[in-house]
């Protein structure tokens, strides 16, 4: 199988290329090595395939259409997993023409591209953060989210529309995976555990916003992958899946396992709430677990675990 992998460079496309390879499948990467965070660390990701022969990497900015184009015309891979985003929903605040044109204007030029060329399966990385303020919990598939509470949360809801568009005017099969906080070795240096692992082991304060009492359904990257290859295969038509870990933490509990991991305390600085944090995670799996066999199965504290084994050896980072 030919796959092309956009943002296959970064934290969770960096892994699913790893397994494909691994399988044999050949892998086209198509990444802007963008400096949202230190573009080194996505170099690592990708050096070990340096010269593997299934892998091609494509240095390249999905807003330029014509790049996109001739990536499909080279390659028409029979699978496209659209990772490539801007993410992150506090950075949105101040860039949302930024977010818009990466995560909105790039997966049409995406869309469009796999129209022509053969209509590969598509599955595109949305997010829990669509469902923005929901008070229903768990977040099912069905709920109504007219109500994002970010720009980047909106332009991942948009995304998610354009991929429907497609399947309803072309036919094209596709998936949308809303990922609930994804975690794991190579984690964005900016997100919260990446950020506390480095921070309480160094001695330096973690900055801890609000009462504490946040709940967020952490999703350990390999059940990602897992979710991610089975979506590649099925179901076939149109769907919008939900990967967690459903099994929601408040924030005082993760900064405890985290410590527990490292045999250090935090030292936390307190700040009020963010606008655009939502107070609640937690995914209904019932639709992953039915279509895509989906079971997270790393449970947090060995998720927490393998995260510090894994930054002990790679990831004193930035
Ligand atoms: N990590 C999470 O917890 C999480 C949660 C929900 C959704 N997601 C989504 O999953 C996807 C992957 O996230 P990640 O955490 O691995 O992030 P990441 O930033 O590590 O990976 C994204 C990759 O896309 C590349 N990229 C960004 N803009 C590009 C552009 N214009 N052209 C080409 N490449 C570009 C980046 O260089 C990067 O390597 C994103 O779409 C993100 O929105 C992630």
């Amino acid at each position: 199988m030919k796959i092309l992998i956009t943002g296959g460079a970064g934290f969770i496309g960096s892994h699913v290329a790893d397994r494909r390879l691994a399988r044999g499948d050949r892998v086209v990467v198509l990444d802007d090595f963008n400096d949202f965070y230190d573009p080194s660390l996505k170099r690592k990701n990708v050096a070990p395939h340096a010269g593997n022969p299934n892998y091609r990497l494509v240095e390249a900015d999905i807003r330029d259409r014509d790049a996109v184009f001739r990536v499909f015309r080279e390659e028409t891979p029979d699978a496209v997993v659209h990772l490539a985003a801007r993410a992150g929903v506090r950075p949105s605040l101040l860039q949302p023409v930024l977010y818009e044109e990466v995560n909105c204007v790039g997966t049409l030029h995406l869309l469009d591209a796999a129209v022509v060329h053969g209509r590969p399966r598509f599955v595109f990385a949305s997010s829990s953060s669509v469902y923005g303020i929901n008070a229903k919990v768990p977040f099912s598939e069905e709920d109504p989210i007219d109500r994002p509470i970010s720009p980047y949360a909106t332009t991942k809801r948009a995304g998610e529309l354009h991929v429907f568009t497609a399947h309803h005017i072309h036919g094209l099969e596709a998936v949308c995976l809303r990922f609930f906080t994804v975690y794991g070795p190579r984690q964005r240096p900016e997100m919260a555990i990446a950020r506390f692992i480095r921070s309480i082991d160094r001695g330096d304060p973690i900055p801890f916003y609000g009462d504490g009492e946040s709940l967020r359904d952490y999703t350990y990257v390999d059940d990602i992958a897992d979710g991610v290859e089975a979506a590649i295969e099925g179901p076939p038509g149109f769907d919008i899946i939900n990967l967690g870990g459903s099994r929601p933490i408040t924030l005082s509990r993760l900064v405890g396992e985290i410590e527990r991991a490292l045999g250090k305390t935090a030292k936390l600085e307190r700040h009020p709430d963010q606008p655009g944090d939502v107070p609640v995670t937690y995914a209904a799996v019932e639709k992953a677990e039915r279509l895509l066999n989906f079971h997270a199965r790393v449970p947090l504290e060995e998720g927490i675990r393998r995260s510090v084994e894994w930054y002990r050896t790679h990831g004193s980072g930035p």
